[in-house]
């Protein structure tokens, strides 16, 4: 039986860099629905554009493409003993079709975690983010600022590089994020909680003690 644990939460819950952490420890992919879609960037077709679109204002994608995605990175080798679901699913059709999904496989979701974080904090989460240009390193410029800023412009502590800003994590978009997730996904909580699989996780801690808070959830569900 796989290890597929749902991570939830509000835009810049910190769900990304929890999946990181926790992919590491348990041995499976995370398989983030966000950079699913940004890698179609590269794509130059009408769908890969609309995405882009989409993703910009902060609405949703579709959940038949969602869906089809996701069911297409769960059918790939290292995604056969279990997952780290971040920002999937999102929506009521999204959690139905994933459990019809694991249910033909004879697996099923083990945990969802629910990152709590308050609107104000989530806004300066999301609004703060940057990365180096290869992505490997993420900083906040409130939470976590890299050491050095010339000429208003944050850089990259190993490689001195200006640092880049995700195409929707600007004022609007990032509310408009927000918004969308309390009226589509926060509703699921009561999808998961009667069926007993829901943990709720304060998200305004340490990136260590959210972490350590997560792990143990997901032991006392093994
Ligand atoms: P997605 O990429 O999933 O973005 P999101 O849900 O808006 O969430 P974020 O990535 O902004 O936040 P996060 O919780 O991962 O926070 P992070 O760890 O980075 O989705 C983007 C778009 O794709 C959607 O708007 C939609 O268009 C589309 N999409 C994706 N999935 C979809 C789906 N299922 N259906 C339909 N459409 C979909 O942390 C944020 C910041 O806070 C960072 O700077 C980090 O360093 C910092 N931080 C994290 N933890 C802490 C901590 N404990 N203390 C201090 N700082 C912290
Ligand atoms: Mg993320």
């Amino acid at each position: 039986m796989g290890i597929f644990i749902i991570l939830m939460g509000v835009q810049g819950a910190g769900k990304g860099t929890q999946a990181r952490l926790l992919s590491e420890k348990y041995g499976i992919p995370q398989v983030s629905t966000g950079d699913l879609f940004r890698a179609m960037k590269t794509q130059d077709t009408p769908l890969a554009r609309e995405v882009q679109e989409i993703m910009k204002r902060g609405e949703l994608i579709s959940d038949e493409l969602t869906n089809r995605i996701v069911r297409e990175r769960l059918a790939q080798d290292d995604a056969q003993a279990g997952a780290i679901l971040d920002g999937y699913p999102r929506s009521q059709g999204q959690a139905q079709a994933l459990d019809a999904m694991l249910r033909e496989r004879g697996q099923q979701v083990k945990l969802v975690a629910l990152l709590e974080l308050d609107r104000h904090l989530a806004i300066m989460r999301a609004e703060g983010r940057r990365f180096s240009l290869d992505k490997e390193r993420t900083y906040n410029i409130y939470f976590n600022p890299p050491q050095y800023r010339v000429a208003g412009v944050w850089l990259d502590d190993k490689t001195k590089e200006p640092l880049i800003q995700r195409e929707d994590d600007y004022r609007d978009a990032v509310v408009r994020r927000i918004d969308v997730y309390f009226e589509t996904t926060r509703p699921l909580i009561d999808f998961y909680q009667a069926q007993g699989k829901l943990v709720h996780v304060n998200a305004n801690q340490s990136i260590e003690a959210v972490s350590e808070a997560l792990i143990q959830a997901v032991e006392q569900h093994r």
